[in-house]
């Protein structure tokens, strides 16, 4: 396994990522029973922006800068009132995380939804690779509401769920290094829902071709039966044209059991975040940003 995380941190994936697993938490605070969030592929937690790793591919300068004027994190910028409401907390935690008028520090994962816990909600971080792992625990060591832990997810999963509170998000961020990561993290969903069918499940996957998404939206689709649940959603933004198989053009996420609002909240935000984060002029030629209800 070779993928780190810092070499991405704060790209345009984790953007539209961390947006919406910030939305889905709001979502589950709406009540005040405690949630539980299970990060089942954590990384390092926290990543710094200036990096050697983050400067070499500079992904975060055409990805969370640009939600804020000139990288300030102290300064947002608008994106209007739906997509501003939707990156408040997000761009909040960024903020408090980068006091000074530059963009030093991104949150992984683990380390947003941390913010976001109230006092009774907990926040389990998986994470397999010993060196991120070291990171992760060094960061939660002593948070009475964090447990760190280093194992492979996929065959934990028995251990994980169904989790202590009822209330609980699943986030699955795979690396995609390995061919059948996807069949994978569908197995994992349809072991998950079985044992917790309560459960809103995020599985977030990268998009270089567009047909690689629709088959994999396919073999989404195929498994719904099974998995008893209501609604699916597959929520898409494109950077630029899917047709060079060697770089990420685009960034998806199934959401399985998503919150009643979502749809709509991303139907609004998406397309304003495209606009901001394409890499090709009007990107939005080449594929629609969509969010389609499977
Ligand atoms: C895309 S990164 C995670 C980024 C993180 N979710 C975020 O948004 O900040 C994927 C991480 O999963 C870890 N990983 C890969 N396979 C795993 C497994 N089977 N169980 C747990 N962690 C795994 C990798 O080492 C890597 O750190």
């Amino acid at each position: 396994m070779n993928y780190l995380h810092a070499y991405h941190a704060g790209n345009f994936a984790d953007v539209v990522k961390h947006l919406t697993m910030v939305a889905i938490i709001g979502y589950l605070q709406r009540k005040d029973a405690p949630i539980r969030v299970i990060d089942m592929h954590a990384g390092s937690g926290r990543y710094s922006l200036t990096g050697r790793e983050a400067r070499a591919t500079g992904e975060a300068d055409a990805g969370i800068a640009r939600l804020f004027e000139n990288g300030n994190p102290q300064l947002p910028i608008s994106l209007g009132p739906d997509a501003d409401a939707f990156a408040k907390p997000y761009r909040d935690v960024i903020s408090r995380l980068n006091p000074g008028p530059e963009l030093e520090t991104y949150p992984g994962s683990p380390l947003l939804a941390r913010h976001l816990l109230r006092p009774n909600d907990r926040l389990t971080a998986c994470e397999l690779r010993d060196i991120e792992y070291y990171k992760l625990q060094k960061l939660f060591a002593g948070d009475p509401q964090v447990l760190a832990r280093n194992v492979d997810s996929w065959s934990n999963l028995k251990a994980l769920l169904p989790p202590d509170l009822k209330r609980a998000l699943i986030l699955m961020d795979p690396p995609f290094e390995e061919r059948h990561e996807m069949d994978r993290a569908l197995d994992a969903i349809t072991l998950g829902v079985r044992r917790f069918p309560m459960g809103i499940y995020m599985l977030w996957y990268p998009i270089k071709a567009h047909y690689m998404a629709d088959n994999w939206a396919k073999a989404m689709a195929k498994r719904k039966p099974d998995l008893g649940v209501e609604t699916i959603l597959r929520a898409e933004l494109y950077v630029r044209a899917p047709d060079n198989e060697d770089q990420l053009n685009g960034t998806g996420l199934f959401i399985i059991n998503p919150p009643y609002t979502l749809q709509k909240t991303l139907e609004d935000a998406l397309p304003v975040l495209q606009r901001h984060l394409q890499q090709a002029p009007n990107s939005e030629r080449f594929h629609k940003t969509s969010v389609e209800a499977m």
